[in-house]
């Protein structure tokens, strides 16, 4: 995809237009700073030249303070430069990632499934780290730079044209040539980051794998890859470093080229009579100062291919749109909401159907408990219901509503999937009950720990709801996890649970304990219990039974129970976890 000018010029004024008054301020003393940098030389010019010429002490000392002042005020106009192109960068690009971050949010799962969390956190924030160059180095370097290169090249036009003629070649022939060898470390980088790029990937299998590694004495090989890995980063590396430093000294040699031909060339003036030995200092010093817009000149190409791309993945990124669309609002009136399944067929990503055909009708407040092998789609069930997929066909509806009609956040406000990974968050107890909402008050949760019979567990906490606790759920059990999710699920007060094998990691010791609160958890709602174990489904009223995604069997629980020639009741005779597993 080659990108339009228009795509950049749209990112630009989109993101620089808000902040016109310091952008157009950041514009002027760009320019001013440039000129100072131009003129300050021909202060020393006449310098010089009033020097040798016996001019009056006073005008030298006027002269030379002067010289100094405009280099001052030209450093302390480039700080401000650089401070004021910072800070519309990071504006812009901030505003970016803000934007991008909430897009992605709104992306459906099957985007959340192709794109990896690293992926995206490079994209939203390392390209946008790129793109911050763009903002600011487009205007400081490439506009700043190409001004430079053209009013001190003007400069020496209007000294003398044949200088300025010999010079805008040798510029041109230095830009051509930088231009050609500049890319030359490119591949070594290139693999040099790949090769790098194996070896965390190494590190972090090793680390993962510690116990099994030393169990099976491969701590040799380990060590022994570690070293290979190393090594070709190392070789990599060596290129690498050797050709920037061929490239460093081919800027090094122009330089020096440019410097003698201005010697000569002033020199070669001088004698002719056309110039002032000023002069040959103005012609060394503009040379000396060509050397920053030609390099940047040189680099910045580089640059704004790597922003190119960075530009192609954010408007392809923008452009994606979520399948999974707000409602138009159908309100949920009914409380515990019914749930109708009709006819729904399912599958990711195109792929082969994972739910086909699917019907059933559960009443408000009964209890369905759902069975099935690992892969039959009960996890996909409890995700259709939650509308992190639409279903290829079919309808579901909700309290009497199609789910499509409903507003997402209501929908979601009233379903709660609880499943055995509690997600806790680095944050104190209370804000993991109230996912950070604040206008819950400490009198509800404690009333809700209570009532779950946490209330001695809190007790024993040493700082009670402001207990902080660490990722991963470390220093909780699997039971006070699970515990802490159903608070979660009460503080929301959904119609409708899903329960997806959330019991299945703990102990029968353990489940025993939750009894209680899945009894209290179910009272008033309906739900859904995806269970491995025949005990957590023995509350449930209904049974339903996925075969590879279509309905096995699916009855009353006591009438199923009863009837000798049902799978459920084979299964009561043989117990689940065999024949499921
Ligand atoms: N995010 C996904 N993308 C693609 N396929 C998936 C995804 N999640 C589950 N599947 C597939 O769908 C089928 C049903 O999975 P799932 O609903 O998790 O079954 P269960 O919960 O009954 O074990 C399986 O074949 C599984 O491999
Ligand atoms: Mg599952």
């Amino acid at each position: 995809m080659n990108l339009p000018l228009k795509a950049y010029w749209d990112l630009l004024a989109r993101h620089i237009y808000p902040q016109k008054g310091r952008f157009a301020l950041l514009t002027s003393l760009l320019l001013g700073s440039i000129g100072l940098r131009i003129v300050n030389p021909q202060v020393m010019r006449a310098f010089i030249d009033s020097a040798l010429a016996g001019g009056a002490l006073q005008a030298l000392l006027v002269n030379g303070l002067a010289f100094l002042g405009i280099a001052l005020v030209q450093q302390a106009v480039m700080i401000v430069v650089t401070y004021l192109g910072e800070n519309v960068a990071w504006t812009a690009t901030n505003a970016l990632r803000a934007e991008l971050a909430r897009h992605a949010l709104s992306l459906d799962m099957s985007f959340h499934n192709e794109h990896a969390p690293g992926e995206l956190i490079e994209r939203i924030d390392g390209d946008m780290t790129e793109m911050a160059a763009f903002f600011s180095q487009f205007v400081l370097n490439l506009i700043g730079n190409g001004l430079l290169l053209v009013g001190i090249l003007a400069a020496l036009f209007i000294e003398d044209w044949r200088a300025g003629l010999g010079f805008s070649l040798y510029a041109v022939v230095v830009i051509l040539v930088l231009n050609r060898v500049k890319d030359i470390a490119v591949p070594d980088q290139k693999a040099r980051r790949q090769a790098e790029a194996e070896l965390f990937g190494f590190v972090e299998e090793q680390l993962a794998g510690t116990e099994d590694i030393r169990a099976n004495g491969a701590v040799d090989f380990s060590i022994r890859e570690l070293f290979h890995r190393q090594a070709n980063i190392f070789h990599h590396s060596r290129r690498a470093h050797f050709k920037r430093w061929i490239i460093e000294n081919a800027m090094g040699l122009s330089m020096a080229i440019g410097m003698i031909l201005a010697v000569l060339s002033g020199a070669w003036l001088f004698v002719g009579g056309a110039i002032t030995i000023g002069t040959v200092y103005l012609f060394v010093h503009y040379i000396n100062l060509l050397e920053e817009p030609i390099w940047a000149m040189t680099r910045e190409i580089e640059t704004f291919q790597t922003i190119g791309a960075c530009v192609e993945r954010l408007t392809e990124m923008r452009r994606l749109q979520p399948e999974v669309r707000d409602g138009r609002g159908a309100i949920l009136a009914v409380r515990p909401p019914g749930l109708v399944f009709e006819r729904v067929s399912f599958s990711y990503n195109s792929g082969d159907p994972v739910l086909s055909d699917l019907t059933f009708d559960l009443a408000p407040g009964r209890v369905l408990g759902l069975l099935g092998r690992t892969g039959s789609g009960k996890t996909t069930l409890a995700r259709l219901v939650f509308r992190l997929y639409d279903p290829a066909d079919g309808r579901i509806a909700l309290g009497g509503a199609d789910l499509r009609d409903l507003q997402l956040e209501a929908l979601r406000r009233s379903v709660a999937i609880v499943t055995q990974d509690v997600q806790l968050f680095q944050a104190s107890l209370r804000d993991n009950l109230t996912f950070f909402d604040r206008s819950i008050p400490d009198e509800r949760i404690l009333a809700v720990l209570e009532e779950l019979g946490l209330g001695d567990w809190l007790r024993s906490l040493p700082d009670g709801l402001d207990s902080y606790l660490e990722t991963g759920g470390k220093g909780l059990s699997a039971g006070e996890a699970q515990l802490v999710a159903f608070t979660r699920v009460f503080l929301r007060d959904p119609g409708l649970v899903i329960l997806d094998e959330a019991s299945s990691r703990l102990d029968p010791a353990t489940e025993q304990h939750l009894e209680r609160a899945v009894e209290k958890l179910l009272q008033g709602r309906t739900a859904i219990i995806i269970a491995h174990r025949l005990g957590t489904v023995q509350r449930a009223d209904e049974i339903m039974i996925l075969e590879g995604g279509r309905l096995g069997e699916y009855g009353e629980r006591l009438q199923l129970a009863a009837d000798p020639a049902s799978y459920f009741h084979h299964l009561l005779q043989t117990g689940l976890e065999e024949v499921l597993a």
